[in-house]
């Protein structure tokens, strides 16, 4: 089946008479039953994917949708997919199948899929194929024309099925519905160029293209004057934000820009990749006094041999003086990272490697993956695959190695204040409430819940597996 397109120039301005037709049509049903029409998204994979989801949410919202948790209560269920790794692509086919069911009690429901998997064939394929009580099925590219595809299953019941392998344009003033008032994703960019060989990325969401800065500015003086302190920028590598334009607006240059408006007080950014991380960007996040005390740079494998047949264009020793670069000028930044265990062709050697330079940096956390093979990819064709056990060995050792490094740099954190954003009641004890330090750390701490949204002063008491706790003080 190949119903995919290319290149086809956005048009979300078309979307409004569907969007009409469609918010006239819940409005009826409001006005008759009392109760609106509800969708529930389920996200899988990276905050770009969180993003996605939230501007399908603003979408949904606009036309008379309300959001539900209960998959039962759903009369719209989209699940926005990750490819990444096998099992969140496992995770997906799970649920489809028990969705069935609830299909047949209720033929009105319509269920999407859409986001990373529907971009490679073979799985669109699959699941067009295997899953027949899904109706709409659509990519990264166009899940702005959401309404479109609502509107043409309602008016004639037959299956939507719309993937473009890449868009020509960004689209800009589209609704989003934000989880949080007070922080915000702000997509940069999109797409990656880098072709690291384990990754599908760049063959779902396309090539890197950036945002113009006076767009990316409008909407964080808009969500500022909402009253938004916190904004992560994101992109696959945001590093390499500008390239793409005319006016050559390089990332450190726009994190100047973003750090002079009035009301955000702090400015995350990520996915940094070492090979492009310039000592202007380094000055900028020294110089931008609102640009946090974190980075996060994936380093995936410690060994240069490794890297190389990663593509990831840089080595061990490069990658170790660009941290000692980093740790000079900004002495108490955290460093987060990604690593993949079980690379094909990976020996203990290599693997020592790895550890080196978990022990050398001292991050203060790390995302530790095994490596999922990739239909598609070149390293999915490499002969020397690791056998499972070896992975499993390999990556227990890895966790076992970080998590007493991160204790470390968590102890000395005791008998220290640090400024946190309140974000939320803590799960586990009703009467703390949970934020941020700048250092992206989680904090458990009495107050009162007014405080959510707003900045606390925390001295840190203990340390936890997960979080540390402490207690509100006056400065
Ligand atoms: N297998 C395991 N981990 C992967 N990642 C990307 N592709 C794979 C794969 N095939 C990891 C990388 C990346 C993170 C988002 O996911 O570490 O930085
Ligand atoms: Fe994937 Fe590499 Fe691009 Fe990151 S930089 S999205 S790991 S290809």
């Amino acid at each position: 089946m190949n119903n995919i397109k290319k290149n086809i120039l956005n048009d979300y301005d078309n979307q409004k008479e569907y969007m009409d037709r469609i918010k006239e049509r819940n409005d009826v049903f409001f006005n008759k039953f009392g109760i609106r029409r509800k969708y529930m998204i389920l996200t899988y994979g990276c905050q770009m994917n969180e993003h996605d989801s939230e501007r399908m949410e603003g979408l949904l919202g606009n036309i008379g949708y309300e959001t539900t948790s209960d998959l039962k209560e759903a009369d719209l269920i989209i699940f926005n997919t990750c490819l990444v790794r096998e099992n969140a692509e496992l995770k997906v086919y799970g649920k489809l199948g028990e969705l069935k069911q609830l299909k047949k009690d209720n033929p009105n429901l319509i269920i999407a899929v859409c986001g990373c998997m529907p971009q490679k064939e073979e799985v669109r394929d699959y699941i067009t194929k295997k899953y027949r009580h899904v109706d709409l099925v659509f990519g990264t590219h166009n899940y702005y024309k959401l309404p479109e595809m609502i509107e043409s299953k309602t008016q004639t019941n037959n299956r939507v099925v719309d993937v473009w392998e890449d868009g020509e344009d960004l689209i800009e003033g589209m609704p989003a519905k934000r989880k949080y008032g007070y922080k915000a994703f702000i997509n940069i960019m999109k797409g990656c160029n880098n072709f690291c060989t384990y990754c599908i990325v760049p063959y779902t969401r396309g090539r890197e293209r950036s945002r113009l800065p006076e767009d990316i500015l409008g909407e964080i003086m808009k969500l500022a004057k909402e009253g938004c302190k916190e904004v992560t920028l994101l992109g696959q590598n945001v590093n390499s934000y500008g390239k793409s334009l005319e006016s050559k607006v390089s990332f450190a240059q726009l994190l100047y820009m973003i750090n002079d408006i009035e009301g955000i007080r702090r400015i995350r950014f990520m996915t940094s990749h070492p090979k492009d991380l310039s000592d202007e960007l380094i000055d900028a996040m020294k110089n931008c006094k609102k640009v946090v005390e974190h980075l996060h740079l994936p380093f995936q494998s410690g060994s240069s041999r490794i890297l190389k047949k990663m593509n990831r264009k840089y080595g061990k020793e490069q990658y170790l003086v660009l941290v000692e670069k980093i740790k000079k000028a900004i002495p108490d930044i955290s460093l987060t990272t990604d690593i993949i265990v079980g690379f094909p062709g990976e020996t203990d050697e290599d693997f020592e490697d790895t550890l080196d330079v978990v022990k050398k940096v001292g991050f203060d956390s790390a995302f530790t993956f095994l490596y999922s093979i990739r239909t598609g990819t070149p390293a999915a064709e490499m002969k020397d695959q690791i056998p499972d056990d070896i992975k499993h060995e390999r990556f227990d050792k890895l966790l076992a190695t970080i998590n007493s490094i991160s204790a470390k740099i968590n102890q000395d954190m005791i008998g220290r204040t640090f400024e946190v954003l309140v974000e939320n009641i803590s799960k586990n004890d009703k009467s703390m409430l949970s934020g941020r330090t700048r250092s992206f750390k989680l904090v458990h701490f009495k107050g009162p819940k007014e405080l959510i949204g707003k900045f606390a002063n925390v001295k840190i008491t203990k340390t936890k597996t997960w979080f540390l706790e402490g207690e509100m003080v006056q400065r």
